[in-house]
């Protein structure tokens, strides 16, 4: 049986990409310290036989050093737990370090040893700073990049690390705006998307910060997942599969919206007479984010399959029934 990892497994992307693994048959370890996560989000698949839950934090290499070895051989390593947030990077510049560069550096090193053939690291467009040549393509982000944050520069250093990999195949994907349901909308920091729906569904108003016309590159979740299975060579049930080829990819739609443009669809679908307020705007905040798609499109036959309209009110219809189940986050 195929055996993959997920790490960061109890997060909003992570369990998504295991619930996929496991229904394509896969034996899934799944890592998490729950910091962010939520137990919650692997509520649907914690009971199934194929999938194994470790409770554990991945700078611990004793601990993950006997998962890895009671689990081997290993077929692939997704490796998405990391410091997520740029403020708590900014107050905690050595945790970040440790977490998001460091133990990178060693899981990778440790995976060569369990037989993995591809290592896949969630990269993010922190990795380009305030990068204002639109779209931004791969080769924007170098060592003189002026990251905006710990976070931004951790991600950069371990994208580097992984993609220089060639046992395992090293591939980073660099992540831009995701949205989808199980996004945790509870703190001033979340994705605008989820506060978006959260505020609406609450009958408040919209807050957009500054004056709205600042743009970015949503992705639905389920292109996420797509190109995750795609980069690493598995099998989406069509009997194609790609060879793995290593190196930084980026992940967007390659269609920027504007936040003011995002409220208006959102109202629209959950109730048009909300209003909006603008609020001062957010500090550091990038103007535009816009992906070029070109090397994922050529090296990874993916192409983004989800108009944003259509993933919204996804997202939309799985937060209205959260709010139902009575589930306060
Ligand atoms: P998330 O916070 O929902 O998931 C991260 C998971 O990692 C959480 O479950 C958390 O508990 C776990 N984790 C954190 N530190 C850990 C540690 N030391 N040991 C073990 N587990 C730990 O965030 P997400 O949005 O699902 O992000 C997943 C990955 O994708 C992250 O690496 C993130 O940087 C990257 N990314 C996400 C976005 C986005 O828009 N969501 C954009 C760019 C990059
Ligand atoms: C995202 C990441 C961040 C990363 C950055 C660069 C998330 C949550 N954040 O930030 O970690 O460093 O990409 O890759 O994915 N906004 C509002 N009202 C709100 C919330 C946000 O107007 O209530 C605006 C923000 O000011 C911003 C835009 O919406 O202009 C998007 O915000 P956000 O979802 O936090 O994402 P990024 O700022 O792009």
């Amino acid at each position: 049986m195929t055996k993959s990892v997920v790490t960061g497994v109890a997060g909003f992307v992570g369990s998504h990409l295991a619930e996929r693994l496991l229904g394509l048959g896969h034996f899934v370890i799944g890592i998490d310290n729950l910091s962010t996560g939520k137990l919650e989000n692997i509520e649907s698949f914690k009971d199934n036989s194929n999938f194994s839950f470790h409770q554990v934090d991945i700078r611990n290499k004793v601990l993950m050093k006997k998962i890895l070895n009671d689990f081997q051989p290993l077929d692939y390593f997704f490796h998405l737990a990391a410091v997520v947030s740029v403020p708590f990077s900014v107050e905690h510049p050595e945790i970040t370090k440790e977490t998001n560069y460091s133990a990178t550096v060693w899981i990778l090193s440790r995976s060569r040893d369990t037989r993995v053939k591809t290592f896949l690291h969630a990269g993010s467009a922190a990795e380009y700073g305030n990068e204002t040549r639109l779209p931004i393509k791969e080769e924007y982000a170098t060592d003189e990049t002026q990251h905006l944050s710990p976070y931004g520069l951790t991600k950069y250093l371990a994208s580097k690390h992984v993609a220089a990999s060639t046992r395992p195949v090293g591939i980073s994907l660099r992540f831009f705006n995701i949205f989808g349901p199980r996004q945790d909308p509870s703190s001033q920091y979340s994705g605008v998307i989820s506060r978006f729906i959260d505020q609406a569904l609450s009958g408040n108003p919209l807050t957009v910060f500054g004056d709205g016309e600042q743009t970015r590159d949503f992705i639905y979740i389920e292109d996420v997942i797509d190109v995750y299975l795609k980069a690493a060579g598995i099998d989406l049930g069509t009997g194609k599969v790609i060879i793995p080829t290593g190196g930084v990819y980026n992940v967007g739609s390659s269609r920027s919206i504007s936040i003011n443009e995002l409220a208006r669809i959102i109202k629209t679908i959950i109730n048009p007479k909300l209003p909006i307020v603008h609020l001062d705007p957010r500090p550091g905040d990038i103007r535009h984010s816009l992906a070029d798609i070109t090397r994922a499109r050529k090296y990874l036959s993916w192409e983004p399959r989800w108009k944003i309209e259509d993933g919204l009110s996804v997202t939309v219809e799985w937060y209205q029934k959260r709010v139902l189940n009575e589930k306060v986050w």
